[in-house]
C-alpha cells in the first residue's frame, strides 16, 4: 500500500498530538497529583449525628497550633455557622454532606470544595486578611439552594 508522504506526515502529527495530550493527563494526575481536594476518606452519611467528628462539627486546635474545622453541609445550611478562625494560621477544612452534594466556597478566596455525602473533602488554607467572608453553596442542591450561605469570621490573632 502506498501512502502519500503528505498523508503520512499528518497521521504521525495526529498520533503525536494524542500522545502529548495523554501524557499531559498522566503527568498532572500522577506526578503533580492534581485532583479534587478529597482524599477518599469515607463516612456514613446516615450516621453523622453519632459520628465522633461530624456528630459535633466545629473548630478545633491541634497540638501544633494549626486549626481543623469539621463542617457538615445539609439542606440548606452549613454547620457550624458562623465559623471563626484565626488569621495567618493554616486552617484545615474537613467537610461532608448529610444529604446531597453541596458546594463550599469561601467567596473571594481559593477555598472551594464540594461536600459529598459519604466522603470527606479536605483542604488547607491560610487566611491572611482578617474580616468576614461569605460562604456560598455553589452546587445546585434544591429549592432553597440560593439561601444556603454561611459566614466565616477570620480574626486577627491576639499576641
Ligand atoms: Cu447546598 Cu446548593
Amino acid at each position: 500500500m502506498n501512502v502519500e508522504l503528505y498523508e503520512r506526515i499528518w497521521m504521525w502529527a495526529a498520533a503525536g498530538l494524542l500522545l502529548l495530550f495523554l501524557g499531559a493527563i498522566f503527568l498532572t494526575a500522577g506526578v503533580q497529583a492534581v485532583q479534587p481536594p478529597s482524599h477518599i476518606e469515607t463516612v456514613d452519611p446516615t450516621a453523622l449525628p453519632t459520628h465522633p467528628e461530624f456528630g459535633a462539627p466545629g473548630v478545633k486546635m491541634r497540638p501544633d497550633g494549626s486549626i481543623v474545622v469539621s463542617i457538615v453541609a445539609q439542606m440548606f445550611s452549613f454547620s457550624p455557622d458562623p465559623i471563626e478562625v484565626p488569621a495567618n494560621r493554616p486552617v484545615t477544612f474537613r467537610l461532608t454532606s448529610a444529604d446531597v452534594i453541596h458546594g463550599f466556597e469561601v467567596v473571594g478566596t481559593n477555598a472551594n470544595a464540594m461536600a459529598i455525602p459519604g466522603y470527606v473533602s479536605q483542604f488547607t488554607v491560610t487566611f491572611k486578611e482578617p474580616g468576614e467572608y461569605v460562604i456560598g453553596c455553589n452546587e445546585y442542591c434544591g429549592t432553597l439552594h440560593h439561601n444556603m450561605v454561611g459566614k466565616l469570621i477570620v480574626k486577627k490573632e491576639s499576641k
